[in-house]
């Protein structure tokens, strides 16, 4: 068998705990430090394709569209995004911890195909809430996979950006007729009743973690009408 290599460590801001980055033959792993379990694993990426396929479904054919992907990780969900939506799109993805960026700048980078190289694509380096304070309406769409989902958390200051406040700032940040489609390891009923709370008509989807195996996980979709 071959042996696990370590390729890089990451301190999360806020002591937000410490990410890893190992490879064993050709998987990639991203593992929070005193976690159960991995972050990200390279062999999954279903779902994370999912979060951007069924959140980009109303921008096919649209013109200058313009996306916010909340947390690179490995890079699948931004090259779906770009994948989903014309050659006049933008993307822009948030990204709190600049060694992430980093390592898919290198090796990294390969599993997804490189989406940082693509010219559609920004990074937004700091945490995606940031982005949410000038509640101006930009985006056609705002994707969010920055942890597990909105109901367990590996970095505690995320519990405020599924807040009733934060996903009300969201609202606002979306174009009429916009898209907020947020990636959960589990389904939570009240999730979506915050959603509508918060102005949003919503729904969602059960996709699994590995083309149609593995976990089941939750694609919420918020749309503003
Ligand atoms: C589960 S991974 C995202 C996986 C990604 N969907 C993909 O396709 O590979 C979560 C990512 O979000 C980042 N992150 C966590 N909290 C964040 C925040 N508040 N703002 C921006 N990025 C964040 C993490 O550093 C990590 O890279």
């Amino acid at each position: 068998m071959k042996p696990t290599i370590l390729l890089g460590t990451a301190q999360i801001p806020n002591d937000g705990g410490e990410l890893r980055l190992t490879q064993r033959d050709d998987v990639f792993n991203i593992q929070l430090v005193g976690v159960h379990g991995e972050l990200m694993s390279s062999r999954m990426s279903s779902s994370e394709v999912a979060l951007s396929e069924l959140g980009c479904a109303h921008l096919q054919g649209v013109e200058n569209a313009k996306v916010l992907v909340g947390g690179l990780g490995m890079g699948f969900t931004l090259a779906a995004a770009l994948k989903a939506t014309s050659s006049s799109s933008q993307v822009v993805v948030a990204e709190l911890v600049p060694e992430v960026v980093e390592w898919n700048k290198g090796a990294l980078g390969e599993c997804a195909g490189r989406p940082l190289d693509d010219q559609r694509t920004e990074v937004y380096l700091g945490d995606v809430a940031e982005l949410f304070m000038s509640r101006q309406a930009t985006f056609d769409a705002i994707l969010l996979d920055v942890d597990n989902g909105p109901e367990a958390f590996t970095h505690d200051d995320n519990s405020e950006l599924y807040s009733m406040a934060s996903l009300q700032a969201i609202r606002e940040m979306l174009h009429p007729n916009g898209v907020l489609a947020v990636w959960s390891a589990w389904h939570d009923p009240r999730f979506t009743k915050r959603l509508k709370k918060a102005g949003f008509s919503t729904s969602f989807k059960t996709v699994r973690a590995h083309k149609g195996k593995g976990s089941k996980h939750t694609i919420y979709l918020a749309k503003k009408s």
